[in-house]
């Protein structure tokens, strides 16, 4: 039997209600990086869901942050991020969420991110729509980047690489109404599919952190690419660029004038 977003949704709200449930518990935290963290939460959420969809699906290839590669079928591939904020959820800052897509024959189908603080359920499915909390949302109207509020995020090894994303902040900073950092890429491209956000842009990140979320904003009527405009931004080396079209095409521009991203 073919995944559907309900078996998603169940996957989803359990992890959440892990995750819930650990926020006033005492958890481990040990650090990937210097700024890099993993607690204790991003492996029980990640053991649930892992385990869920080998049991149903034994034989598909899954992607999940902290297992790496779970080898299998190329062609039914599953994006897992079980945590996505993790630094949020460590400092007790209610911004996190778990985020999950499954790709068939190389293209996403379908794509969930829940957010266990506020009870939000994102959906996308391939040519169907997006939605939160089973009601359709769409895109905003945003024209002009000028008065467009946007929002992005910083890799881990910003204190090692040259490019870290400040040159592009700097600029969007100076020509929009304001940039957001919030501290999980899934839920920023699932602020900028409900509307509330204009545009998400972000250099090196990785397939799990956008799989999902660049479905519903791509279904909920977002232009997204990889920050040069390219498509297949869930092919490594990832980056993404998320907005209404007028707003994705003023970013582009805008970007390709700033210095080449990595
Ligand atoms: C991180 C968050 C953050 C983004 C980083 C991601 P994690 O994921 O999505 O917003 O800026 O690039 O790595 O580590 O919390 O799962
Ligand atoms: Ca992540
Ligand atoms: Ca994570």
């Amino acid at each position: 039997m073919k995944p559907e977003l309900a078996f998603l949704e169940s996957l989803a709200r359990q992890a959440g209600e892990i995750l819930r449930a650990g926020v006033n518990q005492p958890f481990q935290i040990d650090k990937k990086g210097v700024i890099d963290l993993v607690t204790e939460m991003d492996h029980r959420s990640e053991s649930y869901i892992l385990g869920a969809i080998q049991k149903q699906y034994p034989t598909h290839r899954i992607i999940s942050e902290e297992v790496g590669l779970v080898e299998g079928d190329a062609s039914h591939v599953w994006y897992v991020d079980p945590l996505d904020g993790t630094v949020n959820y460590a400092h007790g800052i209610p911004f996190y969420t778990v985020s999950i897509a499954y790709a068939e024959e190389g293209q996403v189908r379908l794509g969930i991110v829940y957010d266990p603080s506020r009870d939000e359920l994102y959906t996308g499915e391939k040519g169907s729509g997006a939605w939160l909390n089973g009601q359709p949302i769409r895109v905003s109207a945003a024209q002009d980047l000028d008065q467009s509020l946007l929002v992005t995020g910083f890799p881990y090894d910003i204190r090692t690489h040259p490019q870290k994303n400040l040159d592009h902040f700097t600029h969007f900073s100076l020509h929009s109404q304001g940039v957001r950092r919030l501290g999980s890429a899934a839920l920023d491209l699932c602020y900028v599919a409900a509307g509330r956000l204009d545009g998400f842009w972000e250099i090196r990140i990785k397939s799990y952190d956008i799989a999902a979320g660049g479905l519903i904003a791509e279904e909920a009527g977002a232009r997204v690419t990889k920050v040069d405009g390219s498509p297949d931004y869930v092919t490594p080396p990832c980056s993404i660029l998320a907005a209404p079209p007028a707003i994705h095409a003023q970013m582009v521009e805008l970007l390709s004038q700033t210095a080449p991203v990595a």
